[in-house]
């Protein structure tokens, strides 16, 4: 087991597919019960599936984290069921399209912040008063290795990602104090939908070859699982992390070492 958080309730977001749902499986298996928000509410459902055939406790909330609405409702609808928020995963996000700067629409430019980063500020938002009336609570923000480097024709997802990891260093120094610890993860590239999308986008002839040029530029010649990525979440979020606050930890088998 990763970590012990029996009795405690973890809330995850994009929770129905890839790096969301490996990390929700995570969280239940160190004794979480877990809130799986996301907009395919199918998938949402079938996370929770996998779940509850694993003797673990679960809810699905349909919900864009994006829509300060639906977010009050998801977090609402998680304090219903269980009355205390201990983890907050904030993983929802998309990648926009490809397109060099010069001319990125600016209406994807803007929903990608809207659900990358605006979406990470109102999750925060929503279990913050509650984390600090307790004294306690990890938040864990989804950065990316493009919110460290520039990721060419990814203008906006980089930009989205570089803001979230200002968003949590900013928050972690505000909370800290009230017992809230708020950290981000940088992962990258992780065998998900998302990167399917975005070899497809690059070369949509070929895209097993953007893959493995990809492998060919990673020290450890692979991709991560998305099961490799919700092990720190995890962990993050646990007593095992119980001092580290306000970092962006690097998940990417060396790419960015190099
Ligand atoms: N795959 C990678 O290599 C990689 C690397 C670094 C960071 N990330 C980040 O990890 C996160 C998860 O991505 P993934 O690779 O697992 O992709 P994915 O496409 O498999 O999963 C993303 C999930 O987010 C959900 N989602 C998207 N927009 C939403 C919204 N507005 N409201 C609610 N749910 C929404 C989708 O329905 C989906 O279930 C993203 O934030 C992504 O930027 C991924």
């Amino acid at each position: 087991m990763i970590a012990d958080l029996q009795g405690k309730v973890a809330i995850v977001t994009g929770g129905a597919n890839g790096i969301g749902r490996a990390t929700c499986v995570a969280f239940a298996q160190a004794g979480a019960r877990v809130a799986v928000i996301d907009q395919d509410a199918a998938g949402a459902n079938a996370t929770c599936d996998a779940i509850r055939q694993s003797g673990g406790e679960a809810i699905a909330v349909a919900a864009d984290v994006g829509d300060a609405v639906q977010v009050r409702h998801y977090v609402q609808t998680t304090l219903a069921a269980w009355g205390r928020i201990d983890a907050l995963f904030n993983n929802a996000g998309i990648g926009g399209v490809q397109s060099p700067v010069v001319d990125y629409p600016p209406e994807v430019f803007e929903r990608v912040l809207r659900v990358n980063l605006i979406g990470t500020l109102l999750g925060m938002q929503g279990v913050l008063p509650g984390m600090i009336a307790q004294g306690s609570g990890a938040i864990v923000n989804m950065a990316s290795v493009s919110g460290n480097v520039g990721a060419p024709t990814m203008c906006a997802y980089s930009a989205s990602k570089h803001a979230v990891i200002g968003l949590t260093r900013t928050t972690a120094a505000e909370v800290g104090r009230q017992g809230v610890r708020v950290n981000a993860v940088c992962p990258g590239p992780i065998d998900t939908d998302l990167m399917d999308a975005l070899h497809r986008g690059i070369n949509p002839q070929e895209p097993d070859a953007v893959k493995a040029f990809n492998v060919g530029r990673n020290p450890m010649g692979r991709y991560g699982d998305p099961a490799e990525v919700a092990k720190v979440v995890v962990f993050l979020a646990s007593d095992g992390a119980s001092f580290v606050n306000g970092a962006a930890w690097v998940i990417d088998g060396g790419r960015t070492a190099i």
